[in-house]
């Protein structure tokens, strides 16, 4: 960058959890003069409900760029990115890429941009659930590895980077920019008609999201986790919102019809939600049983118990501040942590910290500072 120019940061989204986490961004660098924020969709997720419907309710500006690689194998799809990532930035020539969370859209740009000798910053670094079967935890620990910005969500990031050998002075704490977006829609989720689309009285029923290939594709743990689904069912509705991947294997494992809504053994089958109707399921739910990981976060903001069906979490502070329990995949063990749930007389957690709504703006101050430094260094 020289004086007088701004600085061109190129940001990069691909898949349904990206699209919360870039909205703020874009906004913070569009309101700084110091910026010229572009933004690239790789195409990862495309359809109506896992993209465009996110773009229209978060004001996401349109893409400058999409890539349109759409779905495939895990190598296929991050080869396609990259390809198709390259002639990009060489056109572009940007000053940083900037890339979010840990799906193969954020490992595969980032190795484009450092292997282009441009700069990368990490948004929501630092994560592990040390369980490396896990597609995106590889994709963390590689993105992190070739960062130069790398910014944090909580005190376990800091760590675990420390850990890995990752110098102090490349890490930054600004707290969580998806608790940006809740926070900024949460008023208007409020007025989502979901409930009385889905004919669901507020506290009185669960939502459930399962997607992560290790519950989604064995059928063995898939049955496992929705038998007891089923049990909870059966004293609480339930309403589950199916992931494409879900549902692609709950036809593969013939329990699903190809298409349309559903109910199955008591639970309720919809399509999967914008993020207004689905912030407004969430925070009116009595609980809220998931595998993902933003979804652990936000229930922590919306002070509703999420129980998460899986063995590992990356995002402790969830735990730490009493909103969040991972209780695996075994039914014993989600039964009982359910029943618990339901008997307590009241739920109280805390709030982790700098989880406030202000994340992107530290994130912007941090970026313009960074710039200011290289230039007068090599001015
Ligand atoms: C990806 C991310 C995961 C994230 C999740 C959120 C990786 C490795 N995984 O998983 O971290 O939590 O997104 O949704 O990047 N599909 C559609 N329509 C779409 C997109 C996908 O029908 O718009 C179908 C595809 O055909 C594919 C399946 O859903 O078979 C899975 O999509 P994919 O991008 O491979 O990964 P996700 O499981 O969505």
């Amino acid at each position: 960058m020289t004086e007088g120019t701004r600085a061109t940061i190129l940001n990069v989204v691909g898949a349904r959890p990206n699209f919360m986490k870039i909205a703020p961004l874009m906004r913070a660098f569009r309101k700084r003069p110091e910026f010229q924020p572009v933004l690239v969709h790789t195409g990862q997720h495309y359809d109506e409900r896992m993209s465009r419907l996110f773009f229209e309710q978060l004001s996401i500006p349109r893409p400058d760029v999409n890539l349109e690689v759409g779905s495939a194998s895990h190598a296929v799809q991050t080869a396609e990115i990259m390809k198709r990532f390259e002639p990009v930035v060489e056109q572009y020539r940007p000053d940083v890429v900037l890339v979010v969370g840990d799906v193969n859209s954020t490992v595969a740009c980032a190795l484009v941009a450092v292997k282009l000798g441009v700069k990368v910053a990490h948004v929501e670094a630092g994560l592990r659930s040390f369980d490396r079967t896990m597609p995106e935890e590889i994709n963390r620990l590689l993105t992190d590895a070739i960062s130069d910005f790398l910014f944090v969500t909580e005190p376990s990031g800091i760590r675990n980077l420390k850990h890995e050998g990752i110098p102090e002075e490349k890490i930054f704490f600004v707290g969580n920019v998806m608790i940006d977006t809740l926070l900024a829609n949460l008023e208007q989720a409020r007025s989502s008609p979901i409930l009385e689309t889905l004919g669901l009285e507020a506290r009185a029923y669960a939502a459930l999201t399962l997607h992560r290939p290790g519950n989604v594709d064995d059928r063995d743990v898939f049955l496992r986790v929705f038998g007891a689904v089923r049990k909870i069912a059966e004293a609480l509705p339930v309403v589950f919102p199916v992931h494409p991947r879900t549902r692609k294997n709950m036809v593969r494992f013939g329990m699903l019809k190809e298409e349309g809504d559903d109910e199955l053994g008591g639970v309720r089958l919809v399509e999967p939600l914008g993020y207004l109707d689905f912030l407004k399921l969430m925070a009116e739910a009595r609980l809220v049983l998931t595998d993902s990981g933003g979804i652990q976060e936000e229930t922590t903001i919306l002070k509703v118990p999420c129980l998460t069906l899986r063995e590992t979490t990356e995002r402790p502070v969830t735990v730490e501040v009493g909103c969040n329990e991972v209780v695996g995949t075994d039914p014993a063990r989600i039964l009982s942590a359910f029943r618990r749930v339901m008997d307590a007389e009241a739920f109280t957690c805390g709030t982790p910290e700098k989880w406030d709504g202000h994340a992107a703006e530290r994130i912007a101050d941090v970026l313009v500072s960074e710039f200011a430094l290289v230039h007068r260094r090599s001015g």
